[in-house]
């Protein structure tokens, strides 16, 4: 297994460009599934959960052909509706399928998505939503099957809105009888991204990125291209370190727009933002001041910066409050960063973190994709040497992060172990 060894603190600086959006590239490679015409997706990261994406729509039929950063996509004959439990309990967004196939071959089976380290992570509201349209669904085996002879447009309420139950629901009603209403829906940039492909392809879709999305069903949908938007969290990671390490880095290739949170909370620190057209630029001097932040579905702080921002409040003059209110088990990097000397208390959905003066190198282990990045953050704020393993939670988010941060100075490497 690998893992990431960080010799000592650093001062990061330099410009860094950040990838197309994971979160954004899985449901549009679901979408693919929805037309038997070739999709082409440009400037695809090489990231594990891209290529567990693929390996799903592969094992239904589709045909996928990689060359360099595009990715060719043609669904026309799928021969099979099932997606493995191998294959699903591999990634959770597996389930993104769901929508699409009941929408264009009536049938799916697929197995229940796991929990994982953040939380149990239910699918009822997906299920709530494809039955209301019409799905016959049963559970069984650790499988859920699903049949629909045509789904029909409904008004769904979606109870939390759910980015993934939005997702599914979205590309449920593209080719569903009549008009699909998601009310509460998720608003987040992913959601619009996805949007903006199905519109590509014929879709008739409106108001994504509110909590109302309005889908009229149409026959059929084409194949077309598309590019996703900026990763918002792979650039948040970024601003956050060269913060928390006193840096000057310039975050390339982002939507400003997207980190609004992020932002307004890295200059409530003390740390200066610049915002560009396509790129921001964060520094701090000396010791950040302490804030309070709560994970909200968007456009509040988003719950994947949690982690990460949790390492700048350990470093920060006084006592920080992080709430996190989307995920029921989202702490997991605290005791690894206690291993590190942060001072954190936990009660209930808060931690309370007392800054304190520094964090010592050590030997952590990231318990999930977000929690391995709050641990290299920290490990370039840490005194010493510190040693990150199961790093492969970090790969199916970041691509080779070791090598961008090398780039902007850290004492940085990957060990093949
Ligand atoms: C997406 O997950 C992201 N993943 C997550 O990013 C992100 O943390 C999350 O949205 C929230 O922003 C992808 O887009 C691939 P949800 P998703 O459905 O769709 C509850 C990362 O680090 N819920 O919005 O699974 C659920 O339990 C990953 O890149 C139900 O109760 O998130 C959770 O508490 C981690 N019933 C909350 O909603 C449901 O049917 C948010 O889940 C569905 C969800």
């Amino acid at each position: 297994m690998a893992k990431l060894i960080i010799e000592d603190k650093c001062v990061l600086k330099g410009d860094v460009k950040v990838h197309s959006a994971k979160n954004a590239i899985l449901p549009v490679i679901a979408a693919s599934m929805l037309t038997p015409y070739t999709c082409v997706l440009e400037e695809v990261p090489y990231l594990d959960d891209v290529d567990i994406m693929e390996e799903v729509v592969k094992s239904i039929g589709a045909e996928v052909e990689r060359t360099n950063s595009s990715l060719t996509i043609k669904a026309e004959s799928i021969n099979s509706f099932e997606a493995t439990y191998e294959l699903v309990r591999k990634m959770r967004a597996s389930f993104l399928i769901m929508g699409p196939m009941l929408a264009r071959i009536g049938k799916v089976k697929i197995s229940l998505p796991g929990g994982c380290a953040i939380g149990t992570r239910p699918i009822d509201l997906h299920l709530k939503g494809l039955s209301l349209m019409g799905a016959n669904i049963t559970l069984g085996h650790g499988y859920i099957e699903a049949y629909a002879e045509k789904l029909r447009g409904e008004t769904i309420y979606l109870d939390f809105p759910s980015v993934g139950a939005t997702e599914n629901l979205m590309m449920a009603g593209c080719l569903a009888e009549g008009t699909t209403i998601i009310e509460n829906s998720a608003e987040e940039p992913e959601i619009v991204d996805l949007a903006s492909f199905l519109s590509k392809m014929g879709a008739v879709i409106k108001g994504a990125g509110t909590d109302t999305i309005r889908i009229e069903g149409v026959k059929e949908l084409k194949g077309t291209t598309h590019t996703a938007i900026p990763d918002r969290i792979e650039a948040g990671t970024y601003m956050v370190a060269a913060a928390v390490t006193g840096g000057d880095v310039i975050v390339e290739g982002v939507v400003p727009e997207h980190l609004k949170p992020v932002t307004a909370k890295l200059k409530e620190m003390g740390a200066e933002v610049q915002e560009y057209e396509r790129a921001i630029r964060v520094s701090a001097l000396g010791k950040l001041n302490s804030v309070d932040i709560k994970t909200m579905p968007y456009p509040g702080f988003p719950t994947d910066m949690q982690s990460q921002m949790m390492t700048a409040m350990c470093l920060a003059q006084g006592t920080s409050i992080a709430t996190e209110t989307v995920f029921e088990n989202r702490f997991m990097h605290i005791n690894e960063l206690k291993l590190m000397g942060a001072n954190i208390k936990v009660d209930g959905r808060c931690a309370i973190i007392e800054g304190c003066e520094k964090l010592s190198g050590a030997k952590v282990r990231a318990t999930d994709l977000r929690a391995g990045a709050a641990l290299t953050i920290a490990g370039l704020c840490a005194e010493g040497r510190t040693e990150i393993e199961d790093i492969f939670h970090l790969d199916r988010g970041y691509i080779r992060i070791e090598e961008k941060l090398k780039k902007l100075g850290a004492d940085i490497r990957r060990v093949e172990e």
